[in-house]
């Protein structure tokens, strides 16, 4: 029978780089995103270092996390830094007004920060307070992290380090529309402008300033930002979560059927048509491409699991996640000329995470293993693609079964991801390379038995990656069958 998806992978005219920092983590004081997820402190029992925990540093090492983005999220705009130095018996308690209202050790501060950064081989992603906190405040921090000299870095020495550190990503102000000052566009573009001024780089390094940027489809404010404040920033932000359902009544992250299915993942592949329509709106003042955009919050946002304090936002992770993190991941290559950075929505325990943990245990979810199998597209270039794909359907939601990108890693090598979202059919996959040399192919898949499948701390590998062996290259065409709701990523070598 007739090759159900036709591909094309242009390896012969290559794009823009898959920027690594596509890949990048956010931590918000959120829950137990930081607090039992990450830090457990010197003195726990659960092995650590320095009140990092070994066992979520060493998987996260494991997905190579090229920057984490901290400490939030809408808490980022009430969080003031001093609060957060110093010796941490003396650190006030304060209340995460936002997060659940619990109490606010200020235990991790700039120093525990920077030392998980450094412990995840990681670049550091600080989102400033523009929401409450002072020009000046934003602007003593960012000279307190990297100056070589003068009284902040003595006191940074005092605190217990004495060289500077990076810090190659700075925001300014999370969310101004919303939970970061409720401010309009225009008076949110001069705020931007206001504050941007007073992040100073010592000489010799740089911060790249990253404006606040959409909810979701808000083209006018990406417009506005980039009209009145887009020649004081390097990049903008934008935020969409999948979420699938009226903001009250969100849906369970584990009962569901193929309804549900389908509306995620159709609402995911609303991505497409945002960044678009945002770097549209973002080509009119930047024809360039010199200010890129950031997509710092995605993923999908359901309802807290039962028995969980709400304002924590813990959520399990199922193979729809999984789904989800794929289609995300190609729509981004398609889009990889402006955008530059991503941060999925987070990495441990808060929405869509990568790890999550109770006590002592802790477990891989299946959007940690999405991650892993993209990997080697940090940084590699991107390989327009062609696709025919047929339809899968579910009541109103319609989308093409089959999501693909192509990139050809720093190591030379030509990948190719597909995701069969049908979880009824197999799909099969016929694909012209033009441009690659390669003799055979290999893969890794990631599927399940069912949609809600997911890993738990009783059974942790229930979603994880396999060999793949449906794939053939012959005569320079590439042949694939696969199966039902799958993520594969080959090889061509
Ligand atoms: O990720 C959770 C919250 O979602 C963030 O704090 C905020 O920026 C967004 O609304």
């Amino acid at each position: 029978p007739a090759p159900a998806t036709t591909l094309t992978v242009h390896a012969d005219t290559p794009g823009p780089t898959y920027d690594r920092h596509i890949f990048t983590q956010f931590a918000e004081h959120l829950g137990n995103g930081v607090y039992g997820g990450l830090w457990v402190g010197p003195n726990s029992k659960i092995p650590n270092v320095r009140g990092f925990r070994t066992d979520v540093v060493t998987a996260l090492r494991g997905i190579a996390v090229p920057a984490v983005r901290w400490p939030g999220g809408c808490f980022a705009d009430e969080y003031h830094w001093r609060e957060g130095v110093g010796p941490r018996g003396k650190r006030p308690v304060k209340i995460n007004t936002n997060w659940g209202g619990v109490t606010e050790p200020n235990a991790v501060g700039t120093h525990e920060f920077m030392d998980l950064v450094e412990q995840l081989g990681a670049q550091a992603y600080i989102s400033g307070n523009v929401g409450n906190g002072t020009p000046q405040e934003m602007a003593e921090w960012v000279e307190y992290m990297t100056s070589p000299a003068g009284t902040l870095a003595d006191e940074r020495t005092k605190n217990g380090h004495k060289a500077p550190w990076a810090v190659p990503f700075f925001g300014i102000g999370n969310e101004l529309w919303g939970c970061g000052g409720n401010m309009r566009a225009p008076y949110a573009a001069d705020v931007t402008r206001r504050y941007a001024t007073f992040i100073k780089a010592p000489a010799g390094t740089k911060v790249t300033k990253i404006a606040s940027g959409a909810n979701s489809a808000d083209y006018a404010w990406t417009e506005t930002m980039m009209r009145e404040a887009g020649d004081q920033v390097d990049a903008l932000s934008m935020h969409y979560y999948t979420v699938a359902a009226p903001w009250e009544h969100k849906l369970s992250s584990t009962v569901f059927g193929e309804e549900e299915w389908a509306h995620v993942l159709a609402e995911t592949l609303r991505m497409d048509e945002m960044l678009t329509k945002h770097s549209a709106a973002m080509d009119k003042y930047d024809p360039q491409k010199k200010v890129w955009l950031a997509v710092d919050e995605w993923g999908t946002w359901y309802a807290p699991d039962p028995g969980t304090n709400p304002g924590f936002l813990r959520q399990q992770n199922t193979l729809r996640d999984a789904m989800v993190t794929a289609v995300n991941l190609n729509i981004f290559a398609k889009h990889a000329d402006r955008v530059k950075m991503t941060a999925i929505a987070q990495m441990v325990n808060v929405l869509q995470a990568m790890i999550l943990t109770d006590g002592a245990k802790m477990v891989l979810t299946p959007t940690y293993h999405v991650f892993a199998m993209y990997k080697p597209y940090m940084d590699g270039t991107v390989l327009p693609i062609d696709i025919a794909s047929p339809w899968y359907n579910k009541n109103q939601w319609t989308m093409p079964a089959v999501s693909a990108s192509a990139v050809r890693g720093k190591d030379g090598i030509v990948r190719i991801a597909l995701a069969n979202l049908d979880p009824n059919k197999a799909t099969s996959v016929s694909a012209t390379l033009p441009g690659v040399t390669a003799q055979g192919v290999t893969g890794q898949v990631l599927t399940a038995s069912t949609m809600t499948a997911h890993n738990s701390f009783e059974t942790p590998n229930v979603v994880a990656p396999t060999a793949f062996d449906g794939a053939r290259l012959s005569g320079g065409t590439l042949a694939v069958t696969l199966p039902p709701m799958s993520v594969v990523m080959l090889e061509l070598k």
